[in-house]
């Protein structure tokens, strides 16, 4: 699968019935920027789908946006329904596969109002909106994604305070963490069951989960080595662990839950940077939450640190303990430069092939993002996108990046040819 990845919130535009839309209101985003029509995708879709073609993708993923599914609590709105299904008939008219997302990041309203996933119905909850997409749109998709980045969605929302609800307890974190969870097992079950009952055929049901890959500040430095290892254990083992062994780690509780070896047929690979770890007085710390520059390390816009040999272990490490193919349903970066984004894409292409050829069942690559859009706290200062656009016109204006992809996607390769034209001093040390 070759294509890209992206959320409702960040592309459609006039999404006003969710914690997001009330959180950019209070003015919370960088420079009190607000979502606002975002990409207009909710009315240009067939546009970007054709572009898409024209981009030889043929997979391309999308979220649902819950909040225009059911506005209020227990309304099925059949017109926004509707819509999706047109959204998805489109895309697979033009030969692009559909990954759909079932939550990325925005709650509706009357749920976070709530408590969202702190509420002692939110499975339940959560379950008869599954249902019910799954029901009305599942003749038309195979691959679904429950949840996306629930340590993202958990840490930033319960802990950093920099998205809604913006508050700071470990005790919510890892509570909305643990159920999230639940959400993902109940998820994968209804999915199963709707599909059985419906005969629609074959689905393949995953979540997304965000990787970083952790290395020390100093490999003499026994404290930041330790401060690493926690990392790497905490942020990337704990949340697939009870899908390896039917039991909860220990942050949870260790309890048996074995239904959870039952559900999850791929696991959706997320991974952009690399931390590097130090130890302070003050408590565990990572360069991503201290933003430190460290001027050998190539950064993004972001300040992320760019290390492509990151997702090469990773891949290795969740392929050896699930034993479950893995699509990268994201991996991409937010630069000025596009001379830069055709390197990275270049090398973290590079490092999934090297897992592959070690025996990693790899069965997809999806970029974020196809167009620039709207990056949630960041607001739109953040340029992840293959394609810009005019804010005024929406005009879609592809970056050379998008070319160079579109002849990735076409072959399903990349040749010499390719890398002379675009990139030849990026190519020529990593393809030998
Ligand atoms: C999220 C996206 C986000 C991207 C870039 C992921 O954490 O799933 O919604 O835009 O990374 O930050």
């Amino acid at each position: 699968m070759w294509g890209t990845s992206s959320s409702a919130h960040q592309v459609e535009g006039q999404n006003i019935f969710n914690d997001w839309y009330e959180w950019e209101q209070r003015g919370k985003v960088l420079n009190r920027q607000v979502s606002g029509d975002a990409c207009n995708q909710y009315n240009l879709y067939k546009q970007d789908f054709e572009m898409m073609k024209s981009m030889h993708h043929n997979t391309h993923r999308i979220s649902i946006e819950w909040s225009r599914i059911e506005q209020t609590e227990g309304h099925f709105n059949n017109y926004e329904i509707k819509h999706y299904r047109r959204v998805i008939e489109d895309m697979k008219k033009k030969g692009i596969r559909p990954i759909v997302t079932l939550f990325h990041f925005t709650l509706p309203h009357w749920f976070a109002k709530k408590g969202g996933f702190l509420h002692k119905d939110a499975r339940k909850i959560f379950n008869r909106y599954v249902e019910k997409v799954v029901t009305e749109l599942g003749d038309l998709v195979e691959y679904w994604v429950t949840v996306n980045e629930p340590y993202v969605y958990a840490t930033f929302g319960y802990w950093e305070k920099n998205w809604p609800p913006g508050k700071r307890s470990i005790r919510k974190t890892l509570k909305v963490l643990k159920e999230l969870l639940y959400v993902h097992i109940d998820s994968y079950k209804t999915i199963k069951e709707v599909y059985e009952r419906n005969n629609f055929g074959e689905s393949q049901v995953g979540f997304a989960k965000s990787f970083i890959w952790f290395d020390p500040y100093s490999q003499k430095s026994l404290m930041s080595k330790l401060v690493a290892v926690f990392y790497r254990y905490f942020y990337n083992k704990v949340y697939f662990k009870p899908f390896c062994t039917g039991r909860m780690p220990l942050v949870f509780g260790l309890k048996s839950i074995p239904e959870a070896k039952k559900s999850i047929d791929f696991m959706g690979m997320n991974y952009y940077f690399k931390c590097t770890c130090h130890f302070s007085l003050f408590g565990l710390s990572s360069s991503q939450m201290q933003q430190q520059t460290e001027p050998k390390d190539e950064r993004t816009l972001f300040n992320w640190e760019v290390y492509p040999e990151g997702m090469y272990h990773l891949l290795k490490l969740v392929y050896r303990k699930l034993k479950k193919p893995i699509i990268i349903t994201e991996n991409g970066i937010s630069t000025l430069d596009d001379g830069q984004r055709i390197s990275y894409i270049l090398r973290h292409l590079d490092a999934t092939y090297r897992a592959m050829e070690d025996g990693v069942d790899v069965r997809g690559y999806l970029y974020w993002s196809l167009i620039d859009n709207f990056e949630w706290s960041e607001g739109y200062t953040q340029p992840f996108g293959l394609v810009a656009m005019n804010h005024r016109t929406f005009q879609r204006i592809p970056k050379p990046s998008a070319a160079f992809y579109a002849d990735i996607c076409k072959s399903g390769s990349v040749t010499d040819d390719m890398v002379n034209k675009y990139a030849k001093e990026v190519g020529n040390r990593i393809l030998k």
